[in-house]
């Protein structure tokens, strides 16, 4: 088999009939067979794929493709951790950091885990002082994760108050200050390269806050993450306070080896434990279960089928849950850096779509603003809702009954659509969407989620033959920064120039 033959199954996929949601659902099994329970170390969790248009069919001629494609060869090189990011030549052993995967690596991971362990619980107990807040400074991979799971599980107080400062933009580490007393507030660097520019521009400010209110050694409430360690070093943190991951972690990937530090910070080492574990758990769920069980591959499954057969060029995420607000901003990274490529692992173009935009929201606002889209509009956009059954607040039960009302009632009202003669006032329906409803949201939940779309995205990679682990994509842009600032503002078309003198730069 090859990825010819993948094509031309393709092919034969986008010629089979397109059964409506409502026809599919006369299979009296149909529920039965698309919605899966998980017992998770975090409690259970339901995949419901029913209200997609994957059938037996469809599915025969995914797994079809899965064969030609070597999926599970693929899924067995990246947990045995071979070199699958071939253009950059290293493994992507993120599953080492949760104790799956090549021995050696994840005896690797488990003694840097154990370091990491030893420096948050030495600041926990106060070997550095009083220690109330911590300013997390990195960007993409070392910023979105860390972000995401600070704002998802520390909502009724965290053991440190961690403030996380992506941008270069001075606002936001201006605004991380003005929270932060400098005399009880450590800094972590976050950075596999520990090059990237607005990482070390806010680095260095965060360090002058320091020194100008007081704080004799900034340097020594400095705590570097990253694959660099030697550069950390040489930039000026001593060697017991650099905690270093594996260059075979990818930046998008990292936020379960030291990039996690914030997370372990807030939460303590126990809650940082639980959260390897829910990972670890879907880990397990994705390398063992049957693909027909496989809820990691039925998701790829569909979000391949909408953008490669029914030519979706958006998918969206709503979470029905304020903790999980910053989700999608985490999964454009996971998705649109991963599978945003136009070439095929081997270099030669990739004829097909590549992987959807990712975008979405949280609910209940998202439907005042842009479900009308997503009801009537042209386009068919697949929607993932994510809810939790169990609140994050103590209000009245009212505010989570009729959150979880209008999460369940938009999938419905998608599915099954509204006739009226009256054409503005039509829903055409048959539009479909899949529902994740966890029972609890914990670390260990939290940790299962972001593993789950690690998976489904290398799944949707290795089916369509791209390197997922590369990003060579946002290096020219940063290059012409490069130039801009020393500089070279000269030689660029018209617009450009323009925009560079009006603004006094280049
Ligand atoms: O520019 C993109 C990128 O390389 C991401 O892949 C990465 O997560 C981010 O920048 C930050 O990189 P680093 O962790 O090396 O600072």
């Amino acid at each position: 088999m090859s990825a010819s033959q993948a094509q031309t199954l393709w092919a034969e996929l986008e010629a089979q009939p397109r059964p409506s949601l409502e026809t599919l659902f006369e299979d009296a099994g149909r529920l039965e067979r698309y919605s899966t329970t998980l017992e998770l170390p975090g409690g259970p969790v339901i995949f419901d794929w029913s209200k997609t248009h994957l059938s037996s069919q469809v599915e025969q001629a995914l797994v079809a493709i899965s064969k030609a494609m070597d999926l599970a060869g693929r899924r067995d090189a990246l947990i045995g951790g071979e070199k699958i990011n071939n253009t950059e030549g290293r493994a992507a052993e993120h599953t080492a950091q949760r104790g799956i995967g090549k021995e050696t690596s994840v005896e690797e991971a488990e003694a840097l885990h154990a370091r990491m362990r030893m420096l948050v619980e030495a600041i926990h107990e106060g070997a550095f002082g009083e220690i109330k807040s911590l300013i997390h400074i990195g960007i993409g991979g070392s910023a979105l994760g860390p972000a995401l799971a600070i704002d998802a599980l520390t909502r009724d107080g965290a053991k440190v108050a961690v403030h996380v400062v992506s941008n270069i933009d001075g606002c936001a580490l201006e605004a991380a200050m003005k929270a932060c007393d400098p005399e009880t507030t450590m800094i972590a660097v976050a950075s596999k390269t520990f090059t990237t520019t607005e990482t070390m521009t806010n680095a260095q400010s965060a360090l002058s806050w320091m020194r100008e209110n007081g704080v004799s050694d900034p340097y020594g409430r400095v705590v570097a993450l990253t694959a660099s360690p030697e550069k950390a070093v040489e930039w000026g943190v001593d060697e017991t306070r650099v905690l270093p991951f594996s260059e075979s972690v990818g930046g998008r990937y990292s936020l379960w080896s030291s990039i996690g530090f914030p997370v372990a910070m807030a939460l303590g080492w126990e809650g940082f434990a639980e959260f390897l574990d829910g990972a670890a758990a879907i880990d397990r769920h994705f390398i063992d279960a049957d693909l027909a069980e496989n809820v990691v591959v039925r998701a790829a499954f569909a979000d391949l089928y909408y953008t490669q057969v029914r030519g979706c060029e958006t998918r969206a995420v709503f979470a029905y849950d304020e903790r999980l607000k910053l989700l999608p901003d985490y999964l454009q990274q996971l998705e649109m850096e991963s599978n945003g490529k136009r070439v095929l692992a081997d270099g030669t173009p990739l004829t097909r779509a590549s992987a959807p935009i990712t975008w979405g929201g949280v609910g209940t606002d998202a439907q005042h603003a842009v479900f009308q889209l997503l009801h009537q509009g042209t386009h068919l956009i697949p929607v993932d809702f994510l809810a939790v059954i169990t609140p994050g607040h103590d209000l009245d039960g009212a505010h989570h009954e009729i959150l979880l009302s209008n999460c369940f009632a938009q999938g419905a009202a998608l599915m099954a659509g509204k006739a009226s003669d009256d054409g503005a006032r039509a829903y055409p329906g048959d539009r479909p969407s899949a529902t994740i409803l966890c029972e609890d949201l914990n670390p260990a939940t939290l940790g299962a989620l972001i593993a789950f779309h690690e998976h489904r995205t290398f799944v949707s990679s290795a089916m369509l033959g791209i390197n997922p682990f590369d990003q060579f994509g946002v290096e020219l842009g940063k290059a012409i920064a490069k130039q801009i600032e020393s500089g070279g503002g000269k030689g660029f078309d018209p617009s450009t120039e323009a925009l560079l003198k009006a603004a006094g730069i280049g």
